[in-house]
């Protein structure tokens, strides 16, 4: 059974992208997806996170994959489900590394440098969500980066042990399976373990917000998953995606 949801195909342009496709070819006869559904692959010649960002990652040295899950969540939720997926990431990872935090809203942190990013997208049919495509690219082997990428680091780096990608993979996908009910069940546990693992919580920190350079305090998210941030001068405000960069 676990087998059938585990699919390697070598050399693609991007797992969210052909998984994409297989699940929009399921609704209209394509044979069907069944939820936990993961696509992997050793490379991608067009591995991207949100809007024009690449994703890099070294031939057959990362784990690269993108999961189908049907959360059945309305849509103004889907902040529920990027915590469940954050979540768990963050405590599977945390078995192999010391320091693991979730730096908002789902960039997996190591000591302060990023071991893996997430692209997270939802298909919705009215006001619910259908079907969700997650994809995740983890740094598992990889001991080089391009420069221009921003304090990235692997498992490797970490601890000078390598990693199965093919085993890790199976042993994530267990816990994501086993944990995926907290979207229902167990939402207050699952959004403390949210806070109590998030970069620079209640700590200062420098950040761009909404174009102005300065000094600010995270002190948690609201109910639609934006950031608040408490600046010097006491003031609350809240930040959407595309409204903060973290210097
Ligand atoms: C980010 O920029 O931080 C998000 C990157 C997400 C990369 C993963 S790798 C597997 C999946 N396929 C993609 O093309 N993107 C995601």
């Amino acid at each position: 059974m676990k087998d059938n949801l585990l699919k390697f195909r070598h050399n693609i342009p991007s797992t969210n992208k052909l998984l994409s496709e297989i699940a929009r070819n399921s609704f209209v006869g394509g044979e069907s997806v069944p939820p936990f559904f993961a696509l992997y692959t050793d490379f991608q010649s067009e591995g991207h996170g949100m809007g024009n960002n690449k994703w890099f990652s070294e031939k057959g040295k990362n784990l690269l994959v993108s999961f189908y899950f049907e959360p059945g969540i309305p849509a103004a939720e889907q902040f529920v489900f990027n915590q469940y997926f954050a979540v768990t990431t963050r405590r599977f990872i945390s078995q192999f590394a010391g320091s693991v935090s979730i730096k908002w809203p789902n960039d997996i942190y190591v000591a302060g440098k990023k071991l893996a990013g997430d692209l997270t997208e939802h298909t919705l049919s009215g006001d619910h969500i259908k079907y969700t495509i997650a994809g995740i690219g983890i740094n598992l082997n990889q001991d080089w980066f391009p420069e221009e990428i921003p304090h990235p680091t692997s498992l490797f780096l970490e601890t000078g042990q390598q990693f199965d990608p093919h085993q890790f993979l199976h042993d994530y996908h267990d816990l994501l399976v086993r944990d995926f009910n907290r979207i229902t069940t167990d939402r207050a546990a699952l959004q403390k373990e949210y806070l109590a693992h998030l970069y620079q919580m209640n700590e200062v920190g420098r950040y761009i917000i909404t174009g102005k350079e300065q000094y600010a305090t995270i002190r948690g998210i609201d109910h639609f998953g934006r950031l608040q941030l408490e600046t010097e001068r006491g003031q609350l405000v809240t930040c959407g995606f595309k409204e903060i960069v973290f210097l």
